[in-house]
């Protein structure tokens, strides 16, 4: 099963994305989290991706097809695959489309978190998240407060605010989405794959309630 979770930055893409990982028993990839992985590791790829992200621009087509495309060859992803962040262009989702057609596999469902920019700004700032790249546990000072401050609550290593959380980048990302990724909706749409949800945020399980309404789609439409 390959789903895609789609929506503005902060919109919710990891939080939820993880929790249906865990309910499905697939694999989450998030295509920021894999690129922060190569800026951490230095090298040349990780320089030049590093000028994007930091700014809030998108990575170039080619660049993110290819090494999105490299992690789905991986074994555990064999099983199915949440994909988070990833496509972001029209582009790359005809690619996906491609690439999938040649695994003898097909997306399932394209989940569509849908929030105002105002909601996104104030989660965004108030985002944490853990140091350790195996664990990369999501905070946030207002909805999820770490027990002790700045500690992960799962692997107990460092907490740390990611590069492009600050207001100019927020604002960047932001811009990004409505001129070039909020055209998938369409994309989905069309092909009958989009569902949209929209989060309850006077409630504290928002995230959950998503989660449960996301598998009840899928049990219905027999995926
Ligand atoms: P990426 O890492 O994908 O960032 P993003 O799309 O900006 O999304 P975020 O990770 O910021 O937010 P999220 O939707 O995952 O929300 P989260 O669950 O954390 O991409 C980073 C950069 O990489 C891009 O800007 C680009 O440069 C590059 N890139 C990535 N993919 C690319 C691609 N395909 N092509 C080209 N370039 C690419 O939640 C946000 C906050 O809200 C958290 O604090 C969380 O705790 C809180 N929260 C979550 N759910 C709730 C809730 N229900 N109620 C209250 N708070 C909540
Ligand atoms: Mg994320």
């Amino acid at each position: 099963m390959y789903i895609v979770m789609l929506g503005k930055p902060g919109s919710g893409k990891g939080t939820v994305g993880k929790m249906l990982s865990d309910l499905l028993g697939i694999i989450h990839v998030s295509s920021g989290e894999l690129f922060r992985n190569y800026i951490k590791r230095a090298g040349k790829i990780g320089e030049e991706i590093e000028s994007y992200v930091a700014s809030g621009k998108l990575v170039p087509d080619d660049l993110a097809i290819k090494l999105v495309e490299k992690r789905l060859l991986e074994d555990d992803c064999k099983k199915g695959v949440i994909l988070d962040g990833f496509p972001r262009t029209v582009l790359q989702a005809e690619e996906l489309d491609r690439f999938l057609i040649s695994q003898k596999e097909k997306i399932n469902v394209a989940v569509e978190l849908e929030l105002s920019d105002e909601n996104i700004i104030d989660r965004i700032l108030k985002r944490k998240e853990c140091s350790n790249s195996k664990c990369r546990e999501v905070y946030n000072l207002d909805f999820k407060r770490p027990k002790v401050a700045d500690i992960c609550d799962v692997c107990g290593s460092k907490l740390i605010t990611r590069q492009d959380d600050n207001i100019e980048t927020v604002k960047q990302r932001l811009k990004t989405y409505h001129e070039v990724s909020a055209n998938l909706i369409g994309y989905y749409k069309e092909q009958d794959l989009l569902y949209t949800v929209k989060p309850n945020l006077n409630s504290p399980d928002t995230s959950k309630i998503i989660v449960e309404e996301v598998n009840e789609y899928l049990k219905r439409e027999h995926l």
